[in-house]
């Protein structure tokens, strides 16, 4: 049985797909607005320049996906992919201002691309829905180039008291905001997933088992968001790398 998401693919993309239309108001709603931070926390760990090329892997109304589009600029390349095609049909409708991106209905697992063909691959807040992290990670390995990234921002249970303290707000306010904007289920799923994803520690081993060296970890917002890193090793086959997990 691989170490993933209990609930079933099926389930989840009907759920995503029911709540794109309130999806980024929840977002900053449950975050207290601390997501913008997050997600520039994670761009920047994709390490991308000019002219470069990411994946944007479970890229929902595609915020991450135009933040890199962004610093890759018009000789670059971006392309977003989920599996709801609500969430797509969002990230299509949204200006991307000259950039060049675009979004895909398309699964995590199988991702549609070929092997090395772009500099980076992020996934955030989109890890912990997989059905087998290793196959995510695999997945976003696989289509990276030696020498790129991989980065995955998701929410995390902190260990630090005040951590602690804003995850029993998060346990207890977020369903009372999904029933009151009507998916009340959705919303108790969302901590449901949060409490099944694997400590940074495990995370940090299953992307080493997945070809990925210099995985590194940082808690973010007291540990209620944990950023994780890896780069694709330049030479050789791809091969976990047994150096030790650093929280940074
Ligand atoms: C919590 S949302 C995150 C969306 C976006 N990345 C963000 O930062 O706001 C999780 C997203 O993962 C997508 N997803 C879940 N499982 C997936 C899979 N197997 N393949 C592709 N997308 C998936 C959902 O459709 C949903 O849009």
């Amino acid at each position: 049985m691989p170490e993933g998401n209990a609930a079933p693919a099926a389930d989840v993309r009907e759920m995503f797909d029911r709540i794109s239309p309130v999806y980024d108001l929840m977002n900053q709603l449950i975050s207290g607005f601390q997501e913008p931070r997050w997600r520039r926390r994670a761009v920047r760990e994709a390490r991308l320049s000019r002219g470069k090329a990411a994946v944007d892997v479970a890229c929902g109304t595609g915020k991450v996906t135009r933040a890199l589009a962004k610093r890759v600029g018009p000789s670059g390349y971006v392309i977003g992919v989920d599996f709801s095609p609500g969430m797509i049909a969002r990230a299509q409708a949204t200006r991307a201002g000259g950039l060049n991106v675009s979004f895909v209905v398309g699964d995590a697992l199988a991702l549609p691309l070929d092997d090395a063909t772009v500099d980076a691959a992020t996934i955030a807040f989109g890890m912990r829905n997989l059905v087998d992290y290793g196959r995510g990670f695999r997945e976003m390995t696989r289509v990276v180039r030696p020498g790129g990234r991989v980065v995955c921002l998701e929410i995390a249970r902190p260990s630090s008291r005040l951590g602690r303290a804003i995850q029993q707000w998060f346990d207890r306010i977020v369903p009372i905001i999904g029933r009151l904007v009507g998916q009340g289920d959705a919303y108790a799923y969302l901590i449901r997933s949060t409490r099944g994803y694997p400590d940074p520690e495990r995370i940090a081993a299953i992307m080493r088992e997945s070809g990925l060296e210099d995985v590194r970890w940082v808690p973010l917002s007291g540990g209620i968001v944990t950023l994780h890193a890896g780069t694709r090793p330049r030479t050789g086959p791809a091969s976990a790398a047994d150096g030790e997990t650093t929280a940074s």
